[in-house]
């Protein structure tokens, strides 16, 4: 397909102002997919997409389409609109020339739309903003064009009006789409270079490799090299997506497709890799920041029996969404699990429901923490900061864009809800890693009868030591059986406590209802009585029950 009609471009926008929607009518108009079907969010593949109505894999269509006569090979690479999802955004774009930013005419601007458009604008690629909804009743076209020149510095004659939903306006779209986004700057004739901006595992065929070709050509059968780890690959089978794989004898220049050569182990395609053809070396194409983790969260299999399922469930997942940072662990209480870090909280959600539902696999996810850095001396002693204001910007009458700098514990875990109730779901919000500031953070221990529970130990701002602690404790005095002493749970901060719980004792004598006699029945007895203490982790000399951690540790 000649280069000079090939447009890559992707869709971005803030969530649920229209991408999936809009992505299926362009399928639909370029004759992909049946119109007949019902088509709903075609390239949300993930059964958790489906759930959650929201996109969390970068899905790539081919699409082609007749414009005054004239074929054009129109690449299109869905993206996610949640923030915890950016990375993904970044890497579609890499692929691209241009992008359509999808305003809600309703909502109009919001902070993905944003965050999004810089992301496309750093990436220098060409901007064609689509105004959706405009069937709503309260749609306000007009409004969300001065919002769009306001902020962007886009004319507001350049915008596109249309109806995903209803299918209004779409030929439009897919016109601008072909006028005003140039085709790659690509060529054929150099050796081939292909970055590697996706990959996904199939259980049949090992990895599959989603790439995008900037220079020359890639067939099945050629010896490729990937520049990462210097290890050569016979080429299996090439093809483009259309949007399910079609196979193709070649890949070239300019095109996006799938290439699969044999890479078994899931750490050998990485995201952001250049392939070359071997004796051809080429200047590798630059790669991607890898992406931050902001939470950070323990996982354990409920069984250890379960153990290597799951190390493999985790390897091949982490190979689909390689944000995920994985670092091995063990608690003396769960036993030999994995910490694992995270862009925010929806994505830890979204990783561990793929788990169970991809994967088949239950785990205990421990509470999330954020990272810190220590510092062991009284400066500890400095004020804790609050957010502070950094800048402010009037969208229009009705809307204002705040700039904040937050601790990243204070948002990580209820602020974006607790901000959409209060604002009755018309505040949106987004974030990026401003670095770490000092605060006033304490090291809070949980002791049973003055020993520390190491799987308890939690950093904690010192004002929340208190509530925190008391939670801790109640949960366990909830959860830790009686026993034949009194146990106080204490939570401390150095040697000062905090809050504190009392188990009241309680004699819990197995052989109470053997009256003498039978000494079987006193051996199975006592055999079974040492068979549950197996699942018990000793503190001092308090039992702890395997349950008790979980409902302790537990998120929710
Ligand atoms: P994420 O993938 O989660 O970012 O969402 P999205 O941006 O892909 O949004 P999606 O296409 O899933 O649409 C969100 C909601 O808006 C759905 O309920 C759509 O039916 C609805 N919607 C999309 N386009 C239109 C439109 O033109 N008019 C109306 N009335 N509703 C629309």
């Amino acid at each position: 397909f000649p280069v000079e009609d090939t447009r890559n471009f992707s869709i971005i926008a803030h969530v649920d102002h229209g991408k999936s929607t809009l992505a299926d009518r362009l399928l639909e108009l370029t004759g992909t997919i049946d119109k007949t079907k019902n088509n709903k969010q075609v390239l949300d593949k993930l059964q958790v997409e489906r759930e959650r109505g929201i996109t969390v894999k970068a899905q790539t269509a081919s699409l082609f389409y007749n414009f005054e006569g004239k074929q054009y090979l129109l690449n299109l690479i869905d993206t996610p609109g949640h923030v915890d999802f950016s990375y993904e955004v970044s890497r579609s774009l890499s692929a691209c020339q241009g992008v359509l930013l999808v305003v809600d005419a309703n909502e109009g601007i919001q902070a993905q739309t944003v965050a999004n458009f810089f992301l496309a604008f750093e990436a220098q690629l060409s901007v064609i903003p689509v105004i959706n909804k405009i069937d709503l009743k309260n749609a306000d076209p007009g409004r969300v064009e001065k919002q769009i020149e306001k902020v962007f510095d886009i004319p507001s004659d350049e915008c596109i009006k249309i109806s995903a939903k209803l299918g209004t306006n779409i030929e439009s779209v897919l016109q601008a789409v072909i006028e005003r986004i140039p085709p790659p700057k690509v060529h054929r004739k150099n050796p081939l270079r292909a970055l590697v901006f996706d990959s996904t595992f199939d259980q049949y065929r090992g990895v599959v490799a989603n790439v995008a070709l900037f220079d020359g050509v890639v067939s099945k059968g050629d010896k490729i090299v990937s520049a990462h780890t210097q290890k050569t690959y016979e080429v299996n089978e090439v093809g483009v997506l259309i949007p399910n794989e079609q196979p193709t004898l070649k890949l070239y220049a300019g095109q996006v497709g799938y290439l699969i050569a044999g890479m078994k182990d899931v750490t050998e395609a990485q995201i952001g890799d250049t392939l070359y053809l071997r004796n051809q070396p080429v200047e590798p194409l630059p790669g991607f920041k890898s992406a931050k983790a902001m939470v950070f969260a323990g996982m354990y299999p409920i069984d250890q029996s379960e153990y290597n399922n799951l190390k493999s469930a985790i390897e091949k997942l982490t190979l689909n969404d390689s944000s995920v940072t994985v670092h091995r662990d063990s608690s003396l209480a769960l036993g030999a699990g994995w910490r694992l870090g995270f862009l925010g909280l929806l994505h830890m959600e979204v990783f561990n429901q793929r788990l169970e539902q991809e994967y088949n696999t239950s785990v205990i996810l421990t509470t999330p923490t954020v990272p810190y850095k220590a510092v062991l001396a009284s400066a500890k002693l400095i004020k804790a900061r609050r957010a502070v204001q950094k800048h402010l910007m009037f969208i229009d009458q009705n809307r204002v864009m705040l700039k904040y700098l937050f601790p990243l514990n204070e948002i990580v875990v209820d602020f974006y809800d607790s901000l959409k109730s209060l604002s009755s779901g018309y505040a949106s919000f987004d974030y990026e890693d401003a670095g770490y500031q000092t605060a006033d953070l304490v090291k809070m221990d949980i002791l049973l009868n003055g020993n520390i529970v190491e799987e308890l130990v939690t950093v904690v701002h010192k004002e929340k030591a208190h509530s925190v602690g008391k939670t801790i404790c109640e949960r366990l005095k909830d959860s830790l059986p009686r026993q034949l002493f009194e146990i106080a749970i204490q939570a401390a901060i150095g040697s000062k406590i905090v809050a504190r719980e009392t188990v009241k004792a309680y004699r819990k004598n197995v052989l109470a209802k053997c009256y003498g006699g039978d000494i079987t029945r006193k051996m199975k007895l006592l055999k079974r009585q040492a068979e549950g203490k197996k699942k018990l982790r000793k503190i001092g000399n308090i039992e702890v029950p395997k349950d008790a951690f979980i409902k302790v540790l537990k998120t929710q």
